[in-house]
């Protein structure tokens, strides 16, 4: 049964968004995590945990606990019996996830995709391993819901419980209890609001807007500077103090796209002295300008053009 724990970390771990810097919190009302069993091969139930927690860092590490003593199988002493037996008196299992952002941290309200996801859940000791994939809504601009795409199927070997489930059938005198589990989950997690992204005040940079000008040519092969209209490269409409990576409509690559960058004078110099070291796999076939003052001067014609 442990496993079924991990088709949360897996959900979890889908809302782990590096690229947006942002922190994620499980929402208690609205997430669901259950299991179903079949006895005596005729007799299907379902089984949920009613205790989840869990909480995504900036850096996308998902961590997700469950409440074991949570379960609810709708019969006391069949409650009581699982939390003895299967899940050991473990208290809680613990679950770890960490996830390539890309396809989700694009999603605008009201689009869905479908991820594949890795996790390990702990649990007394036990570390599994497993893949799903996981079906993300984007709800509201601060809500996400990620569910299992398909049933989730867990064997109880695979998990440690196999002497669990034969003490549970001891018990009840049940002639079979099936070895393999379907998961499914739904989860609801709610941004942080205080983690939101909060882009730095541009500092002015005080440069020759007109050479600056000159030194944009070498982009204008690539960028146009307005607003949506993007060609080989970006548009670079209001750059400055922008989050890497979230021009509307632009396929950007996933390292630029998961930097996390803001564009300030500071990230502006660095990336254009060094397009390549700095966001290691990004797509702009652009060397680098070399000069400081080129940069400077660039900087202040963006400057003055995002000004009017
Ligand atoms: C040969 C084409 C090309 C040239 C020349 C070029 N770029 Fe780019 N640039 C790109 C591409 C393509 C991307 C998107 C990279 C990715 O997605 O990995 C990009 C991305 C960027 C970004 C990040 C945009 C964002 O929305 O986060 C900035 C800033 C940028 N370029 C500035 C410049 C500047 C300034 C110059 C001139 C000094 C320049 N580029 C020259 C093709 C180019």
């Amino acid at each position: 049964m442990k496993l079924l724990l991990k088709a949360v970390t897996i959900a979890s771990a889908i809302v782990a968004t590096p690229a947006l810097a942002e922190s994620w919190t499980l929402a208690p009302a609205g997430s669901h995590l259950a299991y179903g069993s079949i006895k005596k091969d005729t007799l299907g139930e379902v089984n949920s945990f009613t205790g989840l927690s869990g909480h995504v860092t900036p850096g996308g590490k998902a961590e997700v606990e469950i409440d074991l003593s949570s379960i609810e199988t709708n019969i006391d002493i069949r409650n009581e019996r699982m939390i003895e037996h299967v899940f050991r008196k473990a208290g809680t299992a613990s679950l770890t996830a960490e996830f390539d952002m890309a396809e989700v941290s694009g999603l605008s309200v009201g689009e869905t995709t479908t991820v594949d996801a890795q996790a390990v859940l702990s649990l007394s000791g036990t570390d599994v391993a497993f893949d799903a994939e996981m079906f993300v809504a984007r709800l509201t601009e601060t809500q996400v819901m990620v569910s299992t795409n398909d049933m989730v199927f867990i064997s109880t070997e695979d998990a440690g419980v196999n002497a669990g489930v034969d003490k549970l059938m001891e018990i009840a005198s049940l002639p079979g209890i099936t070895r393999t589990v379907p998961v499914t989950a739904r989860l609801i997690f709610n941004r942080d609001e205080e983690q939101a992204v909060v882009a730095p005040a541009p500092v002015a940079v005080t440069g020759d807007v007109k050479a600056g000008k000159k030194v944009f040519r070498k982009c204008s092969a690539c960028h146009k500077l307005d607003e949506d209209h993007h060609s080989v490269g970006p548009s670079l409409h209001g750059i400055i103090g922008a989050t890497a990576g979230q021009a509307d409509g632009f396929r950007y690559s996933a390292p630029l796209k998961e930097s996390g960058i803001v564009w300030t004078t500071e990230t502006l110099t660095t990336f254009l002295t060094d397009p390549r070291g700095t966001i290691p796999g990004n797509k702009m076939q652009f060397p680098g300008l070399k000069k400081d003052e080129d940069i400077t001067n660039l900087i202040s014609y963006l400057q003055a053009e995002a000004q009017g």
